[in-house]
């Protein structure tokens, strides 16, 4: 079987490899892919969010199986298009990805079947807003209702920040206000051929820029898998009450959801709370459950894009933790300045158990290396027998990527690892 890939990122570099690595697969194709994938697979130049273009490669190729990373492809049809065209597609139809597209329509099929999640608003006017957040009182939650890429929300103590937030959004749509949610969030993806479904194991995405969980949001900087953590149950609670009921609810609808739900969650005093939906993988969270994941990739993907979920074996996971750090361009993510040249890749790669996987990078326009042409340029992976080790491999491969003015938090997983040493026997 031929995989075509779709997407740019290191979520899709994650893809790539672990598609590499499937026996079950013959060749992968990333389209358009970016230097890292280019190392591994090759590259066609495509626009990943029209739909016919997409369809037209996949059927140039002679692709088994197309899956599409990003949300913007799906939100486009891409999927749609793949199917149209007889090819087995990983990823939801437009219709279903709103799960992602709309937070209101995600709200909606919640209430629906029944899930738990934060109490929200949606909001047409500054006045409704006003109301919202004094009727929910701070830390105040402001979301904009479309695809934002995880910078679309602003969590606050101010009420004026809340609002300026809140008048931005309704500048070109309307605004979605919440009840604070607190406790850890964590990550689940549950891959879902529209009725069967099966989830990985869970990840936990650090979303603030900076080290301590401050400053702003951004698309994640660093995550880490297993949670030691965790309650042992809790991926069976996100089967049921969450996933199983969404997968149901869109059914139902007419509208079947096929591919990756990602269920952003919180973990509060009362139990779990969904954060919010994604219709994709995760990034930087797919780095580390695919570097974990023992069962062949390909094989998975394909049965949930043909309806045969029920007919694959339990999946399979490695013993070994995993930690990805996020190396961000300069001034990542209000303004990020693209176009450095980045050095160490190689001595970086050399470290043990370590990959360094590539978000926004490109081949230097002289054709000698590589340099950044994203907010994200890389997502260095370490693993290891525990998330202390793993952190250490990281790290040691972070330590010797050089990108002038680059930035990378230095506590990803650390908590976590300090209290899993502290409860060891
Ligand atoms: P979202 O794009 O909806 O995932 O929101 C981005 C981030 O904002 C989440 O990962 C949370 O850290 C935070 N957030 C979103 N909704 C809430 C909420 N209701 N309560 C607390 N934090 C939230
Ligand atoms: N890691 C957050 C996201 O993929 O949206």
């Amino acid at each position: 079987m031929d995989v075509l890939v779709i997407g740019s990122g290191a979520r899709e570099h994650a893809l790539v490899r672990a598609l590499s690595l499937d026996p079950g697969v013959d060749r992968v194709v990333a389209a358009p892919g970016n230097a890292g994938t280019a190392l591994e697979a090759p590259a066609e130049p495509v626009d990943a969010t029209d739909p016919a273009a997409v369809a037209e490669l996949a059927q140039r190729l002679g692709a088994g199986l197309v899956v599409v990373g990003p949300e913007a492809p799906l939100v486009a049809g891409v999927a749609d298009a793949v199917r149209a065209a007889g090819i087995p597609c990983f990823g939801p139809s437009a219709a279903a990805a709103r799960l992602e597209g709309s937070k209101a329509f995600a709200k909606e099929v919640m209430a629906a079947a029944n899930v738990p999640t934060a109490m929200a608003h949606v909001c047409t006017t500054e006045e409704e807003v006003a109301a919202a957040l004094d009727a929910f009182g701070a830390p105040h939650v402001v979301k904009d209702d479309g695809l934002a890429a995880g910078k679309g929300v602003v969590v606050t103590g101010d009420r004026e920040e809340a609002l300026a937030h809140a008048r931005r959004c309704l500048e070109h749509g309307t605004v979605v206000v919440e009840e604070f949610l607190d406790g850890p969030e964590v990550s689940v993806f549950c891959v879902t051929d529209g009725e069967t479904v099966v989830a990985l194991e869970p990840a936990q995405d650090s979303k603030r820029a900076l080290d301590g969980d401050e400053g702003p949001n951004t698309g994640g900087m660093g995550a880490y898998s297993p949670l030691p953590w965790a309650p042992a149950d809790l991926v069976e609670t996100v089967l049921e009450r969450v996933a199983r009921p969404v997968v149901a609810e869109m059914a139902h609808r007419g509208t079947p959801f096929a591919g990756v739900l990602y269920c952003g969650l919180a973990l509060t005093s009362r139990g779990v709370r969904v954060v919010e939906f994604n219709a994709r993988f995760g990034d930087p969270e797919t780095q580390v459950v695919l570097a974990r994941l023992a069962t062949p990739l390909g094989a998975l993907l394909h049965a949930a894009a043909t309806g045969s979920l029920d007919e694959l074996p339990d999946l399979r996971w490695r013993e070994d933790a995993a930690v990805t750090v996020v190396v961000a361009a300069p001034g990542y993510p209000e303004s990020p300045r693209m176009g450095g040249t980045i050095g160490g890749l190689e001595e970086a790669a050399a470290v043990e158990d370590a990959v360094v996987l590539h978000a926004g990078t490109a081949p230097a326009a002289d054709g000698t290396g590589v340099v950044s042409s994203g907010g994200r340029v890389l997502s260095v992976v370490g693993t290891g027998p525990d998330l202390a080790a793993a952190r250490a491999a990281a790290y040691a491969a972070v330590d010797r990527v050089r990108l002038e003015g680059s930035h990378h938090r230095t506590d990803i997983a650390l908590r976590a690892a300090e209290r899993a040493a502290a409860v060891a026997p």
